[in-house]
């Protein structure tokens, strides 16, 4: 095949670079595939420092040097690729994956995760003679194959164990949390996938039934020996394979997919984690049905939008409503709305019951959470706490059979949530997960939980996962709360809020041009507070995120109530404030704030209620954002949006990457 930087003309190449577009949103400071090349039984490698183009653009610039033939040469082809988030070792091609056991290739890997033993299997090899390249745990894992392959040689002979047992033997030295995927020069048309914490999923694409082929399929060459042509996927996640085929297998911790000659089998290690004599574990078989993936190729392109996170900024009013669809139960004579939680329905007594509900979450999910926090204390009249996941494991704060965690994460697989979720469960407390992902592993380990539907996002920097969040949050404060005369008004005025929701939001929407007219004015500053209070702490908290998160401007969301214990020695005429002070029970103290912010000369933005800008700018010159007002526990669903759009117009002004923010990751599944 020619090819040439325009066109991806090999349908194997064309398959891996576009899954690492589709995953480059989880990683993307370097990247790298291996491939089998006719020519040479040892497989091809390339890495680059960088993002996928780079990755992509070196390649081909080497392969046309080359007489690489895929399609034509191989009945099979198992080629791997990466996209990494730097944990060990800066970004460099030395550090990307795929690893390698040695300059033949004879192994090759692909991690999602962290090995946390890896120093010590590292001085192990070492001591036998292996050299190491990378600054990488993940380099210990394609040494250790190749040492179990060796030493099972050299005691048995030849080939004389399987591409599975080696693996199985490798997983049983490690510690940490994986995802891997095996290639080796050893076993050509052979891939193994294994997993321990962090996710895998396979799909299957069966033709002719899902008849959207590449060129190999047409040409009926990748047949299995069902004589059905098959293509298998494997990925950290569904949006590199949806395109492809929905039909996936979550993979569970412990199992081993191997793929051979166009066949899939999964062995389940067995679960000893005692060292054995030499010999190689020999594990049992799993048989499960395949599930349909929910989702939508569509979901995941840009559509009109020049970048994610200005697609998703602006679905919220959709989102809003898939969020709440079939979750508000009109009913009955008295019209009363029944909030129904499917997920909770069987745990809703335990939860009321409770002594405590405990938050759990990191990021905007943890500012998403205390937004919700008064609505639910309120409406339940259980205490609620917040604990940011990484700080409770820390502390190994106090959790008990009586509390009940809920444990809020986008996309279900943050390292230090799940970490914090395992903690609890062994501390025998009712888990919930609150998640976007169905099949992630916050939504499998908890006892129930409730799905966000917000649909996939992919923008690091979280928008409408956060506006779903809330109102997920909101609703269960309402069920939890249940239907009692005295709090009947509070409920009827929160359900039809929860009603008016996506209109107010697409109402707030039009301030995009406003938005980015303050990010014009504010674009070279170095530095901008953003004060709230009561339900709008959360605002703060997360305004202050998205701006420094995406256009990297210094920024700190600041209770108002602390502002004079501190914060107000920073206070000059130079430096930008914004103020949350829409109108609910804190607004006269967040008068009283801005009052004080005039007196010291401060540069003030203000959020605040339609009609209120000449009161709350009374005492001086500020710059008003006006958002419609709705009932105080939604509004701030409506009160971040303005912030969104400052955070996104600032980052394009200044030039910075919208959708990969540098050194974040949309997905964290290490701690
Ligand atoms: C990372 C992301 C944040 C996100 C946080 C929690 O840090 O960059 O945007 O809020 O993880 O993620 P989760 O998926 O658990 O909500």
């Amino acid at each position: 095949l020619n090819f040439n930087l325009q066109k991806e003309r090999s349908y194997i190449l064309q398959v891996l670079f576009n899954g690492l577009r589709r995953l480059e949103y989880r990683g993307y400071d370097s990247a790298g595939i291996s491939i089998d090349n006719s020519s040479s039984p040892r497989p091809l490698v390339f890495r680059q420092e960088g993002n996928i183009e780079s990755l992509v653009k070196s390649v081909y610039q080497e392969v046309s040097s080359i007489d690489l033939n895929l399609e034509e040469s191989f009945a099979v082809h198992a080629g791997i690729a990466h996209t990494r988030w730097a944990t060990h070792g800066v970004p460099a091609p030395r550090n990307s994956h795929p690893q390698a056991s040695d300059s033949g290739n004879e192994f090759l890997v692909v991690h999602n995760g962290v090995i946390t033993n890896y120093e010590v299997l590292k001085e192990t090899l070492v001591r036998h003679g292996y050299t190491f390249e990378s600054e990488t745990d993940t380099e210990v894992i394609p040494k250790l194959a190749k040492f179990v392959f060796d030493k099972a040689n050299e005691e048995e002979g030849t080939q004389a164990v399987t591409f599975s047992q080696v693996v199985l033997e490798v997983m049983r030295h490690l510690e940490g949390a994986y995802a891997l995927i095996f290639k080796s020069r050893h076993y050509p048309n052979e891939l193994i996938a294994c997993k321990r914490g962090s996710p895998l999923l396979l799909g299957v694409k069966e033709l002719p039934e899902d008849n959207n082929s590449g060129p190999a399929f047409q040409d009926a060459k990748f047949l299995s020996k069902d004589g059905c042509p098959k293509e298998f996927f494997l990925s950290s996640d569904p949006n590199a394979i949806v395109e492809h085929t929905k039909k996936v297998l979550v993979i569970e911790d412990g199992e081993v997919v191997h793929l051979k000659d166009g066949n899939v089998s999964i062995l389940k290690f067995p679960n000893d984690k005692g060292r054995h004599g030499g010999t190689i574990a020999r594990p049992a078989s799993v048989q499960r049905a395949l599930s349909v993936l929910e989702m939508e190729v569509e979901q995941i392109n840009k559509g009109r939008y020049e970048h994610y996170m200005q697609k998703e900024i602006h679905e919220q009013p959709e989102s809003l409503t898939t969020t709440m669809r079939g979750r508000l139960i009109q009913g009955g004579s008295c019209k009363a709305t029944t909030v129904l939680l499917g997920g909770l329905k069987d745990h809703m007594k335990t939860i009321r019951r409770s002594r405590r509900i405990v938050f759990v979450g990191c990021g905007t999910s943890y500012n998403a959470a205390l937004a919700a926090r008064p609505i639910l204390e309120e409406l339940s009249g259980v205490p609620v706490t917040m604990e940011i996941a990484s700080d409770l494991l820390d502390r190994q704060g106090p959790i008990y059979r009586e509390d009940t965690a809920v444990f809020v994460s986008q996309s279900g697989e943050t390292a230090d949530t799940l970490l914090a979720l395992e903690y609890a469960l062994d501390n025998g407390a009712l888990c919930v997960g609150i998640t976007n992902t169905v099949g992630s592993a916050i939504a499998r380990k908890t006892h129930c939980g409730v799905h966000i539907n917000a649909g996939a996002e992919i923008g690091v920097a979280s928008t409408k996962a956060y506006t779903s969040q809330i109102v997920v949050m909101a609703m269960l404060a309402l069920a939890v709360g249940g239907d009692t005369i005295s709090n009947q008004a509070r409920r009827e005025a929160i359900v039809d809020g929860l009603y008016d929701l996506p209109s107010k939001v697409r109402e707030v929407l039009k301030l995009d041009n406003e938005m980015k007219d303050l990010a014009k004015q504010l674009i070279a500053e170095q530095s901008l507070l953003v004060f709230g209070r009561g339900y709008n702490y959360a605002t703060a908290l997360e305004g202050a995120l998205k701006v420094k998160e995406v256009s990297l401007m210094h920024s700190e969301g600041m209770l108002a109530g602390e502002m004079k214990h501190g914060p107000l020695a920073l206070v000059d005429e130079n430096l930008p404030i914004i103020v949350i002070a829409t109108h609910d029970a804190c607004f006269s103290k967040q008068q009283s704030v801005i009052q004080q912010l005039h007196a010291r000369r401060g540069r003030l933005i203000v959020v605040c209620s339609k009609g209120d800008a000449a009161s709350v700018c009374s005492g001086g010159s500020c710059r008003v954002i006006e958002v419609p007002q709705v009932e105080d526990c939604l509004q701030p669903v409506v009160n971040i949006v303005p912030l969104q759009l400052l955070a996104y117009h600032l980052t394009v002004l200044r030039g910075h990457n919208v959708d990969q923010p540098r050194n974040l990751a949309k997905s964290v599944t290490t701690q």
